[in-house]
């Protein structure tokens, strides 16, 4: 069983190192800002490696000088000097993290921006195959990953490389190359020492990871379904679940803690022994009067403030391959290409009168489950076609079609003679108005989600677009009229409110073209009517396509298609299809039956 679509990097999944070359691109912005925090870096490094020499010369001075010569302001120049050179290399370092703060926050910003267009771009099967709970959160590790990326691996590696020559050079110098090659081979042992264990741990803190991802999944559908959970009283089944994914997160978890605490560990383990070695043949040679006291003062301080980066070495490298998953996994959505894209060279659509015709249309959504089948259809200019049909006869699927939310698999759309896969997506949506079958809302006022049909219209064109929808009246009700708060997904509205909403909307948009998907199927029947010959007038004079469950809303239609199953059965206009006798007029019975019946019991 796949739980996680998204989580199928293997186990032994290496991080692609050549990604960090990738984010030159964020970094090329600011090269000056960048330049002088690596100037800082090296300023607070050699202040860095100074501090231990002044130490030094303190006490030699004091070890060696007998007390009738001893000059007072001497050692107490030296002590300026190395309390000097400890602030230098804090407030260098510091500097160096202010002048860089804002490449790193401009690169975030610059990321985050170009996966919300990206995800915008992509197509709507891609979003309905999504857990956007899991997506939000690759996001966020992905952005993190970048900043962490673009600061650890230039403040962090880098500089530590350094201060690594730096040291072995002064001690080549004052001392003897034993122990550069003590201190070279500690390091070398304890870097080879942190990776390895390190990457054993990786697949601790991706179980960790893909498990808060599944329970965050699980939170965040269960919190959607709130009134479905409800409805069947199943709290305590979605908690039961909940906890399910929660224990296998804690167990995760706790493995990951405990190989980081067999990492560090270990760690302190190398350091200590390290520790031991030097300082013992330094304690020899400070006897044997080959070095001075001063100098096993040098190589003490060197020993601990050259493991201090070193000790984070092992939490850089480990956040870093972690940081180049994550930016790699953001990297592969953000390079998959969108499913419906603009053809190369594709110009606007150019709509003259908008006669819209489907010609011989063949579409699945999986390959393995045909959808429509050989559908021709066409809405001649400023014609009215209607569908009715089964529901799942794929009526509101001829509509994404349209929209191209999704590309046919044979045959072609056009509009006015163009194949809408030869125009750009922008000029087709744009001359498209659709009311939705499910209308969902912004979580904003209700003007604002009104006026989303056209963001630049005056509050005059809004308020005549719901005054068309027949919304005034409920707006005038409410306390706070125009700026009350819809609810997520706008689900502080009833069914036909809402669907008003959605009517003035495209009433807004103003386009040529409309799509009535069951536009006013939660209505009763006197608003429908109402909104009917409102949406009458909208779409006189315009094409379109309306899809309807109640056959007395379109009776009027200039041609009505019965769907089954994909496939057109009957079409005509109104009386044509009673005529027939066949499904349709099989159906105009029965929903007259039923309406004489509620009519006749009220
Ligand atoms: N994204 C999808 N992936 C797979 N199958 C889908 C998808 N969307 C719709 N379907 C299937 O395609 C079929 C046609 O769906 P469509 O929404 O066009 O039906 P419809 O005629 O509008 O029905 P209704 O009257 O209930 O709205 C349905 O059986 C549905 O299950
Ligand atoms: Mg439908």
């Amino acid at each position: 069983m796949r739980a996680y679509a998204d989580n199928d990097y293997p186990a032994d999944h290496k991080p692609d190192w050549k990604l960090i070359a990738g984010l030159w691109p964020y970094l090329a912005e600011y090269r000056g800002r960048v330049a002088l925090a690596l100037c800082l870096l090296v300023l607070a490094k050699l202040a860095t490696v100074a501090t231990p020499v002044a130490l030094k010369y303190i006490v030699d001075y004091l070890d060696q000088t007998q007390a009738a010569d001893m000059l007072l302001w001497i050692p107490v120049l030296l002590v300026l000097a190395y309390g000097g050179l400890r602030f230098g290399s804090t407030l260098f370092s510091e500097l160096r993290d202010a002048v860089f703060a804002r490449v790193a926050e401009r690169a975030m910003r610059r990321v985050s921006l170009r996966v919300f267009e990206h995800l915008h771009q992509r197509e709507l099967g891609f979003h309905l195959d999504r857990k956007t709970g899991g997506l939000a959160r690759d996001i966020e590790r992905g952005t993190n990953g970048i900043s962490f990326l673009l600061r650890f691996t230039l403040f962090n590696i880098v500089p530590t490389l350094l201060e690594i020559l730096m040291v072995a050079g002064i001690l080549l110098v004052v001392f003897n190359a034993s122990y550069v090659f003590a201190i070279l081979f500690a390091v070398v042992v304890y870097v080879v020492y942190s990776i390895k264990i390190t990457e054993w741990r990786t697949r601790f803190v991706r179980e960790a990871n893909a498990r808060d991802n599944e329970s965050n999944s699980r939170a965040i559908d269960s919190l959607l379904n709130y009134e479905t959970v409800k409805y069947f009283n199943n709290e305590r089944y979605e908690a039961q679940l909940y906890d399910q994914d929660l224990d296998n997160w804690e167990q995760a978890r706790l493995k990951n803690r405990l190989s980081l605490a067999a990492l560090n560990t270990g760690q302190a383990l190398i350091i200590s022994v390290a520790l031991i070695v030097i300082m013992t043949m330094a304690v020899r040679e400070v006897a044997s009067g080959e070095i001075t006291l001063g100098d096993f003062t040098m190589v003490n301080a060197y020993l601990l403030q050259l493991f201090i980066p070193l000790n984070a070495l092992g939490f850089v490298y480990r956040e870093i391959r972690q940081a180049l998953v994550n930016v790699e996994r953001l990297f592969k959505l953000l390079g998959d290409k969108p499913a419906i894209q603009d053809a190369p060279g594709a110009k606007d659509l150019v709509v003259d009168n908008s006669d819209v015709r489907f010609e011989q249309i063949h579409f699945a959504y999986r390959p393995d489950r045909p959808i429509l089948q050989d559908v021709n259809l066409s809405i001649p200019a400023g014609h009215t076609v209607a569908v009715v049909g089964a529901s799942g006869a794929g009526k509101s699927t001829l509509a994404r079609l349209l929209f191209r939310f999704y590309d046919v698999d044979k045959g072609r759309i056009t509009i006015d003679g163009q194949d809408i896969r030869q125009v750009t997506q922008d000029s087709l949506r744009s001359v498209i108005g659709v009311v939705p079958q499910d209308t969902v809302l912004f979580n904003d006022t209700l003007y604002r989600n009104l006026a989303y049909g056209r963001p630049d219209a005056s509050e005059e064109e809004v308020h005549r677009a719901a005054r068309m929808a027949h919304l005034d009246n409920f707006i005038h009700s409410l306390p706070e009229g125009y700026n009350t708060k819809v609810g997520e997904r706008g689900l502080k509205l009833s069914g036909g409110e809402k669907q008003r909403v959605a009517i003035a909307r495209v009433i807004l948009k103003n386009p040529p073209l409309l799509i009535l998907d069951e536009a006013t199927s939660s209505l009763d029947s006197l608003s429908e009517q109402a909104i009917l010959s409102a949406l009458k007038e909208v779409s006189q004079q315009r094409t379109t396509l309306v899809i309807a469950h109640r056959l007395s809303t379109v009776r009027d239609a200039n041609t009505i298609l019965v769907m089954d199953s994909g496939q057109i059965v009957e079409s005509g206009s109104h009386n044509e299809l009673l005529a027939q006798g066949g499904y349709y007029a099989n159906l105009w019975e029965q929903q007259h039956r039923s309406d004489d019946n509620a009519q006749s019991s009220q």
